[in-house]
C-alpha cells in the first residue's frame, strides 16, 4: 500500500468554474488514500519558481461554490524551454513529489506530456470553458460559462426587445463554437456563427430580413470568437464589430454589439460542473494511487474513462452540428 507518498496539484491555462471543486476533491481523496496532497501554485510558472505548499482538508474548505482557481493560473513561457522544464521537474524531485494532476486544457495538457517524458507520473483533468477537449463530453467550467451566456442573452433580449434593434453578441471559446452554440440554441437566437462553419454576411442579413418579415421586431445573432468569413480573411478587430457594421450598413438595421468577455468565465460552479470536477478529481488520485501516467480523464455517456494523454492529444473535438442544424430550423418559421 502506498502510505504518504506525495502528489502534486496544479491548475493552468484559463481559470474555468468549476476547478477549486476538483482541488477540494483531489485534497480529500488524496488524504482518503493515505496520500500527501501538496498545491502547486501559479501553474507551471509558480512550479519553476518552487511555489509549492502541503494542503490538508482544511485548506479546501469553503471552496466548491468559488469560481476561478485558489491556486491561481499562469501562462509561462520559461515552461516552454528545456531548461525551464528540467526546473520544473527539479522542483518536484526537491519536494518529493513524484506524481502531479494537472487541471486545464490542452496547452496544459502539453506541458504535462512533457514533463511525462522527464519522468514525472501526471494525470490530466480537462477544465476549460472552450469544451474543446477531445475524449470527454463536457469539460468542467463550460456549463457554467454557458449558463452565464444564457443569462446575458436573456437580459439583451429585454432591450433588444423594447427597441427593436438587433443585437450581436460575442462570446469567447477560441477556435470552437461550442459556447456560441449552445447558448444561442438555449436563449433562442435567431443566428448564429460558429468556427466551424464559415459564415456568409449576405446570408445572414437575409435572415435576419426574413425572420422580421414574418413579424420579428428584434434579433439576436450569437457569434463565437473565432468565427471566420467564407470568403476574404480575417481583419483585425473583433468579428462582431465588422458583422454588426455590416447589418447596420447594408441592411439598414438599428444595431448594438455586445462582446461579453471575461464575464463568462467566472461565477459560482453549476450543479454540473461541481459533480463533473468531483468524479474527475477523485479518479485523478485513484489512478495516482494505483501508480498510473500519462492519462486524461473524461467523462463519456456519464461514463468516467481514462484515455492516453498522447491519444488524446492526437484527436480533434468535433462539434455536434445537429445542434446547429436544429437552431437553424427554430429560427427560420
Ligand atoms: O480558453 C479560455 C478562454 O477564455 C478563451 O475562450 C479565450 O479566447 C481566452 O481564454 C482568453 O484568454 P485570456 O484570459 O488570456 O485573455
Amino acid at each position: 500500500m502506498d502510505m504518504g507518498r506525495r502528489i502534486g496539484v496544479l491548475t493552468s491555462g484559463g481559470d474555468a468554474p468549476g476547478m477549486n471543486a476538483a482541488v477540494r476533491t483531489i485534497v480529500r481523496a488524496a488524504l482518503h488514500y493515505n496520500l500527501e496532497p501538496w498545491a502547486v501554485y501559479r501553474g507551471y510558472h509558480g512550479l519553476i519558481r518552487g511555489e509549492l505548499e502541503p494542503m490538508d482538508s482544511r485548506s479546501v474548505s469553503g471552496i466548491i461554490q468559488r469560481g476561478g482557481t485558489i491556486l491561481k493560473s499562469a501562462r509561462s513561457d520559461q515552461f516552454r524551454t528545456a531548461e525551464g522544464r528540467a526546473r520544473a521537474v527539479d522542483m518536484l524531485d526537491k519536494h518529493g513529489i513524484d506524481s502531479l494532476i494537472v487541471i486545464g486544457g490542452d496547452g496544459s495538457f502539453r506541458g504535462a506530456l512533457s514533463l511525462e517524458e522527464l519522468g514525472v507520473k501526471v494525470i490530466c483533468i480537462p477544465a476549460t470553458i472552450d469544451n474543446d477537449i477531445p475524449c470527454t463530453d463536457y469539460s468542467i467550467g463550460f456549463d457554467t460559462a454557458v449558463n452565464n451566456v444564457m443569462d446575458a442573452i436573456n437580459k439583451i433580449r429585454d432591450t433588444a426587445s423594447s427597441h427593436e434593434r438587433v443585437y450581436v453578441v460575442e462570446v469567447m471559446g477560441r477556435n470552437s463554437g461550442y459556447i456560441a452554440l449552445y447558448s444561442g440554441l438555449a436563449g433562442g437566437a435567431d443566428v448564429i456563427l460558429i468556427p466551424e462553419v464559415p459564415y456568409d454576411l449576405e446570408q445572414v442579413c437575409q435572415r435576419i430580413q426574413k425572420a422580421n418579415s414574418m413579424g420579428k421586431t428584434y434579433n439576436i445573432v450569437v457569434v463565437a470568437e473565432g468565427v471566420r468569413p467564407i470568403s476574404g480573411g480575417r481583419s483585425d478587430e473583433s468579428p462582431s464589430v465588422e458583422i454588426g457594421r455590416y447589418i447596420e450598413e447594408t441592411a439598414g438595421f438599428d444595431t448594438r454589439i455586445t462582446i461579453l468577455g471575461h464575464i463568462q468565465r467566472g461565477g459560482a460552479p453549476t450543479v454540473r460542473d461541481r459533480l463533473l470536477a468531483s468524479r474527475l478529481g477523485y479518479h485523478a488520485v485513484e489512478l495516482v494511487y494505483q501508480g498510473k501516467s500519462g492519462k486524461m480523464l473524461g467523462e463519456v455517456d456519464q461514463v468516467v474513462k481514462s484515455f492516453e494523454l498522447a491519444y488524446v492529444l492526437a484527436q480533434e473535438k468535433q462539434l455536434n452540428l445537429d445542434y446547429y442544424h436544429l437552431s437553424n430550423i427554430l429560427s427560420s418559421i
